[in-house]
């Protein structure tokens, strides 16, 4: 069963760790990120973008899959599934598959529009069950090759959306996604104190998980962080365990091509990757 994820998270923060979401793109990487969290007996949040959504043939797909992956997996551990960086319709769409939890990124909104539709947002999401995440000030990252600096979000303005209800806050503190640029200037501690001190005890988010110093990790958590998305990081894992294989000529040996064989590599390397970031997090055993 799905669970929203306003508990695992209330937890995460109350007990000084975060909860990872991890993104799925695919049934292997939905199966390794769901067996990891049992093996870890970890909660876990699978993230959907639009784009992976999309990929996997629609939001109802993933819902349905990963729905009946728990069950035929057994797994006990707390689930939730949750777009990530929803449009204002991807929402409506994800309330509709049956995900449990969805990000509105209303962060390029002018503050009002992205207030009035979190509003909106908070009281469906409520009627239904799900946890709902709002985002202020926008996570940087590559575009057309170039990669922009994260922004840091206005504390007055978080504050603002969270008095809306929402369940989760995701605020720019310097962060992007994707690799971290040679120049970057760390995450913004001064931000996320100002934030954490306008909001209390609002879960606050931190995207752009991969590449991030274990120390600033760590900072973070103490300053409130209970959600770290990591994306970037298990593709990467995924990609160099493939090419590694491939590289070495095994995909051609046996049978010939077998694309399970094929993908096994790939898949303990994410498992890997995922264990090791739950470790860093704080939430093995916090199921
Ligand atoms: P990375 O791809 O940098 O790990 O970020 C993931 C993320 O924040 C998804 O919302």
């Amino acid at each position: 069963m799905l669970v929203s994820a306003k508990e695992m998270l209330t937890k995460a923060k109350a007990g000084h760790y975060a909860v990872g979401q991890f993104n799925i793109n695919n049934l292997e990487w939905t199966k390794a990120a769901l067996q990891t969290a049992q093996e870890c007996n970890s909660p876990i949040i699978l993230g959907v973008s639009e784009g992976a959504g999309k990929y996997m043939c629609g939001f109802k797909t993933v819902a349905d899959m990963v729905k009946a992956m728990i069950d035929e997996l057994k797994i006990t551990v707390p689930v939730a599934l949750h777009l990530d960086h929803g449009s204002y319709e991807g929402c409506y769409k994800c309330i509709e598959a049956g995900f449990s939890s969805i990000m509105f990124d209303g962060s390029h909104y002018p503050i009002d529009e992205n207030v009035a539709k979190t509003t909106e947002l908070v009281k469906v999401c409520a009627e239904k069950g799900l946890s709902l995440e709002a985002e202020v000030g926008s996570i940087g990252g590559e575009e057309d090759g170039v990669v922009g600096m994260g922004e840091c979000a206005d504390p007055n303005e978080c504050k603002m959306i969270a008095d809306l209800g929402v369940d989760m806050l995701a605020a720019g503190i310097g962060n992007i996604h994707g690799k971290y640029p040679a120049n970057w200037q760390g995450l913004s501690f001064e931000t996320l104190a100002a934030v954490s001190e306008k909001t209390g005890d609002m879960p606050l988010v931190l995207h752009g998980g991969t590449g991030i110093p274990a120390d600033m990790i760590k900072k973070a958590i103490s300053l409130g962080v209970s959600k770290i998305n990591v994306n970037t990081e298990c593709q990467l894992a995924f990609q160099e365990a493939t090419r590694a294989y491939i590289e070495a000529g095994k995909d051609l040996q046996g049978k010939g091509f077998d694309p399970r064989k094929l993908l096994a590599p790939g898949v303990e390397a994410i498992k890997a990757t995922i264990k090791e970031k739950m470790e860093l997090f704080g939430s093995i055993n916090k199921a």
